[in-house]
This record gives structure tokens, sequence and C-alpha cells, in this order.
């Protein structure tokens, strides 16, 4: 037998009792004529001692290394007082050796498991010796408890565990696909999923009612902190549900999984803000409400006055001249306010203008800044539409609308994190009401669909075909956001098959490559399509929050780097040119020229 007891679980209850553990050896150290050894499985340490009563096993005990794995059998006894450690689980006791079996031997591993520092290219090219490391093995087990917690909600509340293909056709989420090339049919491609959308959609055609799957997407798109290429949902789709009775389930399965595995008790509904509110407030769609600081919008001071800076996006259409008053900001140094700017410049803004509330009782007198000037007979009512109070420091955004929430919004984030402006540790909030498209291209109008082109438009068929300002149109979308971060997204779907096609049309695809695209779910439409709705949570970005990670690498097995490769792998990688042959593919560049 290899193992009565796992290390971690051996504790003073099993006193006097024999054991037998396996495991890796974490540490051997060797105390003049006596070798202790802590041995470590999933569960954690042990320690054993080895005594040199036996010869043939205490020459074993010298021989072990760091990594190798080995058979304990031995005797549980108590520490003596001195050597009690009070942090471990099994720190009250030792195993005394009976006999050591060495199982594998280990080659002198690249860092030490409890470095505090370790590159991120050396855990990632020795991924499987990262993840021995304690932190690893919990944020591992974290995610589990979370699939786990899904699951038991969804199974208690009907929903079904459907899978979906692999290999299949495109699914527009936003980013570019993933192709495979087919053998058995030259010169076609599968596409990976970006989710499994329209399967799911054709499920409920199919009267399934309720399903749900914890699916990997992929998107081949820019990678950022929190993206990955290949990705979990937790993907669910309902049947003949409303949109507020799907948000409530979602909203309930979230409190399970933040209760039962964080210990975090969301006891209050979440609330809801429209996406014009949060993009007005914020300057985004992702809204961190942990920060009590809000963007205020100041063009109508601003139209008339000579500093074009600001007069110019004051008076377009498309502009935003908006106002961020950070509370007892005015401290900020010089150094520290061009650091923002450059932080700010990141998101294509031009400058970061800036007023310092140093005495507001004395007026245009009491404030420090390089462009009050410009204005000085409307800078109070900015003041006082700011709210601003001595010590404070007002910043401006003048740009592009988009530019100004991008950078102002950023940037408030930002501070909020630099000056510890938290006032709650947990801010979660549903986004309703999104547009349902986006213009791509000013030139030609060009639009795309803010969730994807499936959403239920909060419009007729027939206001669609005539509506004039896409832009305005909303949507059955919404997004759950939890401290900053956007956790899950979903809609209303079209059950209709003229709303499908109306909403396709407006989107520039031609009925020709609508037919093409998805003329599987145009011709599903027709048969009985009951209302349905649905969502899909980011899993790794869930894990993220409540193992509290920054990057979404750290929660993933076997994640890919920030340009898209396996270090452990080396994924991807050539293949042989009979398999291209095979697949009837050549090269447009030669090998050695690739990038
Ligand atoms: P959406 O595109 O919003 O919706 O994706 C749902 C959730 O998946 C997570 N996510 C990602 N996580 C890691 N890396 C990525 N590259 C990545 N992209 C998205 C986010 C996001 O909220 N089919 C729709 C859902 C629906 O309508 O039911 C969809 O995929 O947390
Ligand atoms: P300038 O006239 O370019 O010297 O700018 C005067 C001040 O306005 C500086 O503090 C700049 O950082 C700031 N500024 C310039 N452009 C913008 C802009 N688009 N938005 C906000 N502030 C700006």
């Amino acid at each position: 037998m290899m193992r009565t007891h796992y290390c971690g679980q051996v504790t003073e209850t099993l006193e006097n009792q024999n054991v037998t553990i396996s495991g890796w050896v974490h540490r051997r150290r060797d105390h003049g004529g006596v070798i202790f050894i802590d041995l470590r499985d999933r569960e954690g340490l042990v320690q054993v001692v080895v005594n040199p009563d036996d010869a043939e096993k205490f020459a074993k005990a010298e021989k072990v290394r760091s990594e190798y794995v080995l058979t304990v059998q031995g005797k549980v006894c108590g520490r003596t007082d001195g050597t009690i450690n009070p942090k471990m689980a099994t720190g009250k006791i030792e195993i005394v050796a009976d006999s050591i079996e060495i199982l594998s031997t280990s080659a002198p591993i690249p860092f030490q498991l409890d470095d505090k520092v370790i590159s991120e290219e050396i855990r990632l090219t020795y991924r499987f010796l990262d993840l021995r490391r304690d932190e690893m093995q919990q944020v591992l087990r974290t995610r589990f408890d979370v699939t786990r917690t899904m699951r038991r909600f969804l199974d208690d509340n009907g929903f079904m565990d459907i899978e979906t293909p692999i290999l299949t056709k495109s699914t527009p989420e936003g980013a570019r696909d993933y192709l495979v090339p087919s053998r058995t049919h030259q010169n076609k491609f599968f596409a990976l999923p970006q989710s499994p959308q329209l399967f799911k959609q054709l499920l409920m055609m199919s009267g399934f009612d309720r399903y749900y799957q914890i699916t990997r997407c992929f998107r081949d798109e820019d990678l950022r902190a929190d993206r990955q290429p290949e990705f979990t949902q937790l993907d669910i789709e309902t049947s003949f549900m409303t949109e507020p009775e799907v948000m409530g389930y979602m909203e309930k399965l979230t409190k399970k999984i933040f209760g039962e595995v964080g210990d975090i008790h969301f006891t209050e509904d979440f609330p809801q803000i429209t996406y014009a509110d949060a993009i007005r407030d914020y300057g985004i769609d992702r809204p961190d409400l942990r920060i009590d600081m809000k963007l205020v919008d100041v063009a109508d001071l601003l139209q008339n006055i000579d500093f074009k800076v600001f007069a110019a996006p004051a008076k377009d259409p498309k502009g935003r001249v908006a106002a961020l008053r950070v509370p007892q900001g005015a401290k900020m140094t010089r150094k520290e306010i061009d650091d923002y700017t450059k932080f700010v410049s990141i998101y294509g803004a031009k400058g970061l203008a800036y007023i310092k509330v140093n005495d507001l009782s004395a007026g245009i007198e009491g404030l420090q800044s390089p462009i009050v000037k410009f204005f000085p007979d409307q800078v109070m009512a900015i003041m006082e539409r700011v709210g601003a109070e001595d010590g404070d420091i007002v910043f401006f955004g003048a740009d592009k609308a988009k530019i100004v929430n991008e950078a102002l919004g950023a940037l408030r984030c930002k501070i909020g994190e630099d000056l510890d402006m938290f006032t709650k540790e947990w801010a979660p909030v549903w986004v309703v009401d999104f547009p349902m498209f986006e213009v791509i291209d000013e030139e030609t109008g060009a639009l795309t669909a803010i969730h994807h082109p499936f959403t239920q438009p909060k419009a007729t068929t027939q206001e669609i075909l005539v509506h004039k300002n896409p832009e305005d149109m909303l949507s059955m979308a919404y997004d759950m956001v939890i401290n900053g971060l956007e956790v899950g997204g979903g809609s209303v779907r079209i059950h209709d098959t003229d709303m499908q096609a109306a909403v396709l049309k407006m989107l520039g695809i031609s009925d020709e490559e609508a037919q093409e695209k998805f003329g599987f779910l145009l011709n599903a439409l027709k048969y009985g399509c009951p209302p349905h709705a649905g969502m899909a949570f980011g899993l790794d970005r869930l894990v993220m929050i409540l193992a509290k990670r920054d990057s979404i690498r750290d929660v993933i097995a076997f994640p890919k780097t920030q340009s898209a490769a396996c270090m452990l792998t080396e994924a991807p990688g050539l293949v042989a040119n009979d398999q291209l042959e095979d697949l009837a593919l050549r090269f447009r560049k030669p090998v050695k020229d690739a990038k």
C-alpha cells in the first residue's frame, strides 16, 4: 500500500498510529545524525524524522533530494513543546520513519517552490513544477470549487449540461476566428467557436428549455491581463423566461458562487445602471463602483471661450469636455500630474488640464492652474458644478467623446487605486440598455452589433427597417460587472425570422452572405422558435476575482502568453510538409521569412 493518509492530513488525532504517506520531498535537513524530510502532497506538508537506528533506511534518507517522490511508513509522534509549529495543520506531530522507499528521483529543479519571485517565463516553461506550488494548488482548487458550485446550482434548477461542437462554423462575437483546415473538404475550414451562441439557441428551438455548458471558447484577439485566446465560459440559455427572470437566476447563481467559494455574501439586489449613464458617469461600460468619483460634463459652459482645446470639442456633437474631481487631490506633485498626463496619453488624450483648489473663498485667485486664465468667467460655475472643495484637484478631458471617456474613465480607476479611494470591498452591478449597434466606420456608417447580431433590439422589425439613427437603438442585452471587471454578459435573443433578417441587413450582411453564414439558424427560426434568453460568464475572470489574482494566466492550469503561445509545449509549432500536402495548403512565405 502506498498511502493510508494524505501528508497534509496527518494530525495529532492519529498520534501513536502507524501511517503510510507518499509525496514529494519539499525540503531535507540533515541535523547531524537525524534527517528531517518535509514530505508534500496536494493536501499539505508533514515532517518526517529519520533516525540512524537502521543503516539501510538512513542511507536512503541521505540520498534523498528535493522533489524526489517517496513512500514513508512510520509512527505519528507528538512533537516536543519547543518544536511545535502552530502555522502548520500538521505542526503538532511528526512521523518517525520505519521505512522509506524512493519511488522516483528528481533532477535539480530550476527554481525553489518557496521562492517569492519567479519570472513568469520560467513559471510557464516549467508549468508542471509551478503548479506544485501551494498558491497554484489553492487557485486550481478555487476554480474547481467554482465549477462545482455552478453545476450544483444549475442541476438543482433544472438546467441540462449539453455539449456543442468545437469544430464548427464562425460564431461572431467580435474577435478573429481560429481556423482549422479540413482535409476531407479541401480549401474549406472549420472555425473554433468564439462561443456556443448559435448552438445554444438551436437547443432552445429543439425544446431543451434550460441548457448550460462549461466550455472552451476561442478568440484570436489582442490579449490583456484579463483575456486569453482560449478561455472558459459558463454558458447558459433558457426558454420562456423574461429578461428580469433570467437576470434574477444569474444573480442568484453569482451570489451562491461568491457565498460558497469566497465567503462573500451579497445581501442586496445588484444595482442596475444603463449603458448611457455608465458612460456619462464613469466613461466606461464596466464601471468600478467601489470608487466614488464621477465624470461631470462641462461642455455647455465652455463653448464660447477662446481656449480652442476646450471650445472645439465643446461645440462638436461627437466631442466631450468632462471634469473629474479628486477629493483632497491638490497635494499631488508636478511629477505625479505629469505621470497621469502620460497615463491618459495611452488612451489618445492630448493633455490633462487641471485646477488645484487651494482656497475657494478667494475665487479665481484661490485656484492654481495653467488654464483658468483662459476662462475666468466660467471657472467658478465649473467649480460649483463639480462640487469642488478646498484641497481638491479637478482634472479635465476635452476631445472626441470616445477619447475623453476612455482616458478619464481609466484615470478615475488609476487614481482611485493610487489614493486608495475604495469605499467598499465589493461592487457588483448590472449594466443594461446597451445600444444595439455601433458605428465602426464614420465615413460609410458601417455598423456592428455591440453584443451580437442575435440580440433582441428594443424595437419592432418595421422600426429597424426604417430607423434613421441606428446608434440610438437599444437592445435587450445585459452585462454583469464586479469591481470593474465584466464577468458575464447576455441578452434576450431574436426569435423571429423577419427580425433576424432585418438586423442582419442593418449590419450590411446581404441575404446571400446571411444564408452562407447563418442559413442554418435562419432556417431553424422558421420551425417554431420559443422566446429565449441567456448569458455567459467568464469562468476565468470569476476565479481571478475569487482567488484575488491580477492575471488571468494565474487561474488557468496551462495558459498562453500575451503573444498567444504556450511556453510549455511550444505551441503553435511547425508541421511536416506532408501534413500540409494532405490539407492542400502551401505557405505564402518561405518558412525562414515568416514573422
Ligand atoms: P461575451 O462575448 O460577452 O458573450 O462573453 C461572455 C464572457 O466571457 C468572458 N470573456 C473572456 N474571458 C477571457 N478571455 C477572453 N478573451 C474573453 N472574452 C470574453 C467575459 C465575458 O463577459 N455568447 C455571448 C453570451 C450570451 O449572449 O449568452 C458571449 O460570448 O467575462
Ligand atoms: P496647451 O495649450 O497645449 O499648452 O495645454 C494647456 C493645458 O491643457 C495643459 O495642462 C495640457 O495638459 C491641457 N490639455 C491639452 N490638450 C488637452 C485635452 N485634449 N484635454 C484636456 N487637457 C488638455
